[in-house]
Order: structure tokens, then sequence, then C-alpha cells
């Protein structure tokens, strides 16, 4: 084993950091424990001050400035960003600027209404039949957030003798569909084929059945295997649903995702996307034969029940698809830099994914150790995002890097730098 030494200063800190931050009641996101009154635990809920006072909270950093997709200004400091989900550069794209700019003058800021009553812009109409013809399905409905694409859609399908199979590290959106949906989830282990095919064997007396899975998975960066996961709906008669969030613009030839990635579109009954990643803006869809678009339109509360995406982000969206479409070189680059950075981290012995997914978490495992290095990351000019329990298993805690087509080799090479002298530091690296 090599001999890994922390500087004693560093260690100190760190101790500092576990003595005082109370890892067991105060973990950043708060339990939802009861014992003293409802609103005991906001009392008891000391997490976030701890962290502050130690000068490792990372959450809600205000951003002054974005100069481009790849770097930003905070505390009047020009930082390189290392978690924007804004792949492609669209969201300050000026000709996607200039459609937001129009259609706000034309319609104002807000649709005051819910696209069902009063809400639905020509311009909603508009996008949803380009994302059908991106995507060659029949039907498409724009819905106010990706998050409410997923809960809208799985609750008003998910009936009381219906089953769900639903991938572990499955987005938060889907979990929450199915806790409000009458009919019953199973959750398979995390990209488990085995296991969801052993859940699928035992349910087989269950007429209404649906896969529902992440393409890829927004904190390991993992593609789910898709192939597989087609094979087993077709021999157990399961329907199937794709969230597409970081697949969109990414991968496939032409951007259309990982079901394209895989050539098994026609073998996706739902496909679900957001207007928050590659777009870089906001919003989410779900795209699906006629008859089940209509049926969601009018049955989905979390497509009803809300106001319209406002007018200037899906104006801006119709230009950041066609971008999409006609800018493959946006794809290319993000692939390029996605290999560099991923070459470069595995070169200094960190793991990463041998996929094109620009998600690359960095595991670290000690929650104090992982916040005291997106700590140092700052210092050092990097803005990072960090995960730690629950969002992933206690002592898996992460920095969760994502990379666009703007970060330049200079920006990468400064971010590998800073991993490999900041883990060195802490002792993660030998
Ligand atoms: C896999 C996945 N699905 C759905 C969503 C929700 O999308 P939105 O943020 O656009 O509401 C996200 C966003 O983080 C995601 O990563």
């Amino acid at each position: 084993m090599p001999k890994i030494s922390i500087d004693p200063k560093l260690a100190k800190k760190i101790i500092q950091i576990k003595e005082k931050f109370d890892f067991e009641s105060g973990h950043l996101h708060p339990s939802s424990e009861n014992d003293e009154g409802i609103l005991s635990k906001c009392d008891n809920y000391q997490a976030p001050r701890q962290a502050k006072d130690l000068g490792i909270y990372p959450y809600f950093r205000e951003i002054e400035e974005i100069t481009n997709s790849a770097h930003v200004v905070i505390d009047g400091r020009d930082v390189v960003t290392l978690s924007s989900n804004n792949y492609l550069g669209i969201a300050k794209d000026p000709r996607v600027i200039a459609a937001g700019i129009k259609a706000l003058e034309k319609f104002g800021i807000g649709c005051t209404g819910s696209r069902f009553l009063n809400g639905t812009l020509s311009l909603h109409r508009t996008l949803e039949q380009n994302i059908s013809n991106f995507l060659g399905r029949e039907d498409t409905i724009v819905m106010s957030t990706g998050f409410q694409a997923n809960q809208g859609t799985i609750s008003c399908l998910l009936g009381r003798q219906d089953v769900a199979f639903s991938d572990r590290e499955n987005h938060a959106s889907i979990y929450e569909g199915c806790a409000i949906a009458q009919g019953k989830t199973l959750r398979y282990r995390h990209n488990d084929m085995d296991h969801l095919e052993h859940l699928l064997k035992k349910n087989s007396q269950v007429k209404g059945k649906i896969i529902i899975t992440d393409s890829v998975f927004s904190m390991s960066g993992d593609i789910a295997n898709l192939p597989e996961i087609v094979k087993l709906a077709k021999n157990h008669g399961a329907s199937l649903l794709v969230d597409e969030a970081h697949g969109l613009g990414v991968l496939g030839d032409n951007g259309r995702g990982a079901c394209e990635y895989f050539d098994v579109e026609k073998d996706v009954d739902i496909y679900m996307g957001t207007f928050s990643k590659s777009l870089g803006s906001i919003g989410g869809f779900i795209s699906s034969k006629k008859n089940i678009a209509e049926y969601i339109r009018h049955k989905a509360s979390a497509f009803i029940f809300t106001a319209a995406l406002p007018p200037a982000s899906v104006a801006g969206v119709i230009e950041g698809l066609n971008i999409i479409i006609g800018e493959s070189k946006r794809r290319k680059r993000l692939c390029e830099n996605t290999a560099f950075i991923k070459r470069s981290l595995f070169e200094m012995g960190i793991q990463v994914n041998n996929n094109q997914v620009p998600i690359v978490p960095i595991q670290i495992g000690d929650e104090a150790v992982t916040l005291y290095m997106n700590r140092l990351l700052f210092d050092d000019g990097l803005f990072a995002g960090v995960a730690v329990s629950p969002v992933v298993p206690p002592l898996k805690a992460m920095i969760r890097t994502s990379y666009t087509c703007g970060h330049t080799k200079e920006d990468l090479k400064s971010i590998a730098t800073s991993f490999n002298k900041n883990l060195k530091k802490l002792g993660v690296l030998s």
C-alpha cells in the first residue's frame, strides 16, 4: 500500500469539521422525524448553520453573472463552473435570447393560467410539433418543468391494479410520481437486469406493467441498459417510459438521446425530456402515441393545475431545438471535452465511467472530506456541486462535476490540476 501523508494543518481542519459538524443528526438534508410537534424539527435542524460556520456550506451560492456555459462570477470572482447542465452552451446563444425577447414583447412575461384553460399559446403548440417531428413521435405535451412531466405522467397512468418497475437510481421526480400514484412501485437494483427480470417474473399475473428508467443517471452518469430493458419489457408485456433529461442533445448521432444511441426509439412508449439541461432553459415534455398524450393531457394534475411555461422560455427552446438539430459540432466538442477530462482524471487514478456522458462524479466517501474538498476547489476558482447523504448513500459522498462544449482546454487542465492537488492534500489520492 502506498503511504499517504496529509498536511497536519489540513488533518486538524478535517478533524475539527468532523467534531463540530453533527453528521448523525445534522445531515444537510433534513430528516422527517417528528417527535415533539410538527415544527420542532426546524428548531433542531442545525446542519446548515454549522456548515456555514465551518466555511464548508456548499449550497445556494449566488451567481452574479453568467459569462458563458463554462464561466460564472461568484463573490465578484470569475470561476469555472463544473456544475452546469447547459451542455451545449445554448442558454446564452444570441439567437435564443433574440427569440425570447421577441416573445416577451409579444406575449408578456407569463401566461397567467394553465395550459388546460387559458394558458396555451400558439408557441406551445409549435414547440410540441417541432419536438414530435424531431423525435419521430405522434404527439408531445410541453409542461412547466421536467419534474412535473414525470410526476404528472406517472401518477395519472399508474392505476390501482398496475405496477411500476423503477430503477433505484431514478430521479426524485419519478419517485414522487410513483409515490402519489394509486398503483404499486417495485424498485429494482440500479441497472441490475437480473433483478428487474426477477421482479417482472414474480408479477407475471399483473396486466398493467410499466418499466421506468432514466436514460442517463444524473448523479452517477451511468447509462441505462436500454437494449436489455426493451427486451425484458417485450418478453413480459410491460410498457416503457424513458427519462431522457440528460440524454437529449447529448447522445445519439442526431442528439435524440440514449434511445437513438441504442437504436431502440421505436420500442419506447413514452419519451420524457426536459428543457433545463442541453436546451439551457426550463420546462419538460413527454412524447408518445397520440392516444397516450391525449389521455395525459386531460388527466395529469401536475400539468392541468399549474401555470403554463412562459412565452420567452418556449420561444427560446424552439430556437434551441433548431440549434441542436443544425449544429452537431457542439455535440462533437462536448464529446471531446468529456473524453479529455475523463482521460485526465483516470490518469490521476480516479475511477471514471467509460462513456460519453458529461457527468463525472468524483467519489470521495467521507462527508467532511467531501465538503472540505469542495471548499478547496472553490478557493482554486472552481464551482462544483456536492452530493451527500441522503441524496447518495451514507459514506458515498461525492463531488458531482459536469462539462459543456464551452469549456476550453485551459479550463479542463485547471480542473484536473486542482483535483490532483487537493485530493492528494486530503489523502484521497496517493
Ligand atoms: C433525470 C432527471 N429527470 C428529471 C429532472 C427534472 O427536470 P427539471 O429540473 O427540468 O424539472 C431532472 C433534473 O434534475 C433529472 O436529472
